[in-house]
């Protein structure tokens, strides 16, 4: 079936329902759309919330055996299974296609270096395999899934200095239980804030490398081809169908799985830490919003929502929930982990209509008895 591609035509309705500005590109309902990764824990809500929005998505998936040891539980959507690195499975899944939404991955931070060439193979090569199908195909809507590690620090603020950007913290200061981060040019103690997308991106990782360079990628993809590109930056995403406690496995998939043991969720460093939780449907949503309101060439977008919260308090809410046992706070820490990180989604609030539904009582509420995916062997 060929494309129904959108036009610039104000007396269409957005699949969503959102607001579009004026000269946005609005798409309409019932638009075929490929999901990449559209077997994993955030493509299924993806593919839910673009059929929700009279989309029509199919599913592109390589099931990668790490994500997905046993049957796979599939949206329920046409399924093609495939990886991105091949361009003629590509290819063939692009036909009558109207966009793509690209969130096939590699996630996590890998066990050491030698890694690297699988995330990069996967994440970049992948990225940049689908985006040379797509311009072959004349597909030229993409949103992908980005992340909020290619800011590395979260932002803040010394009273005499403004904003700065302290460096990763030293393992002396960690070990002695001094774990807020310190001005770099006076020593003070810092306030956090919330992070923009215009802060300077500082990947720290392998991982966050390859998030960000596929943000080039598809702004390159944009200026060559014309096309509109978001990325959408995600924050700690939680909710139904998460992995469960994998090294590759967010802290509130920790925590649930410790309450499952019987055991006291263990909240590492003093529990201070702020990040923003954002549930899976909501972050669906907005990849359906980004869908039907793309700008020209590329913008990314934070998506948080909105409402910091400690890791202290994420654990606390959820063994609450679950009846308990209560959260213990052991002071241990991990090199690398980021002490506050959260987002100011105020662009995709205001360019996109978008804003999250989802409470975080009410969120936490619900992930405390959701069904997780098992990790691979598990
Ligand atoms: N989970 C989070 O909190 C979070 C935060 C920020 C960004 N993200 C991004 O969101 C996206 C989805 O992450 P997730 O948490 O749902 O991960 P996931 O592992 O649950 O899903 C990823 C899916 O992609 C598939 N896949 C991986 N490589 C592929 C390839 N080469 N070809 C085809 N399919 C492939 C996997 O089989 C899996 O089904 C990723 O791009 C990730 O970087 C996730
Ligand atoms: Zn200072």
């Amino acid at each position: 079936m060929p494309a129904r591609i959108g036009i610039d035509d104000e007396s269409l309705t957005p699949a969503s329902g959102n607001p579009v500005p004026p000269g946005r590109f609005r798409s309409v309902a019932g638009m075929r759309v490929l999901v990449t990764g559209g077997a994993g824990f955030i493509g299924s809500q993806v593919v839910a919330a673009l059929t929700a929005a009279g989309h029509e998505p199919v599913v592109f998936d390589a099931l990668l055996p790490s994500v997905h040891p046993g049957r796979p539980v599939l949206p329920d959507a046409e399924f093609v299974c495939g990886d991105v690195r091949d361009a003629e499975a590509v290819a063939g899944a692009l036909r009558g296609v109207g966009a793509v939404c690209h969130q096939a991955a590699m996630v996590g931070l890998g066990t050491d270096f030698g890694d690297a060439p699988g995330y990069v193979s996967c994440n970049d090569l992948g990225t940049a395999v689908l985006l040379a199908e797509m311009a072959r195909a004349e597909v030229r809507r993409l949103v992908q899934a980005g992340s909020m590690v290619v800011y590395g620090e979260g932002r803040y603020t010394c009273a005499v200095h403004g904003v700065v950007r302290p460096g990763p913290r030293a393992v002396a200061d960690l070990s002695a239980g001094r774990f807020e981060p310190r001005c770099p040019r006076c020593g003070a103690g810092l306030a956090p804030g919330l992070v923009s997308e215009d802060a300077p991106a500082d990947p720290r990782n392998v991982y966050a490398t390859t998030k960000l360079a596929q943000e080039h990628l598809a702004a390159s993809w944009a200026r060559a081809t014309g096309g509109r590109a978001v990325s959408l930056r995600y924050h700690n995403v939680y909710g139904p169908g998460m992995p469960r406690d994998t090294p590759y496995a967010g802290v509130a998939s920790f925590f649930r799985s410790a309450l499952e043991r019987g055991e006291a969720p263990r909240v590492f460093e003093d529990g201070g830490q702020r990040r923003d939780f954002v549930h899976v449907r909501d972050v669906a949503r907005a990849n359906a919003a980004a869908l039907d309101s793309l700008g020209e060439g590329h913008t990314a977008y934070n998506v948080g929502s909105g409402e910091p919260h400690t890791v202290g308090e994420m654990a606390t809410a959820l063994a609450a929930a679950f009846g308990g046992p209560m959260p213990v706070v052991t002071g241990e820490y991990r090199l690398g982990d980021v002490r506050h990180i959260t987002a100011d989604s105020a662009r995709l609030r205001e360019e996109l209509g978008w804003k999250p539904e989802v409470e975080f009582a009410d969120g936490v509420a619900e992930f405390a008895f959701a069904p997780l995916r098992s990790p691979a062997g598990g």
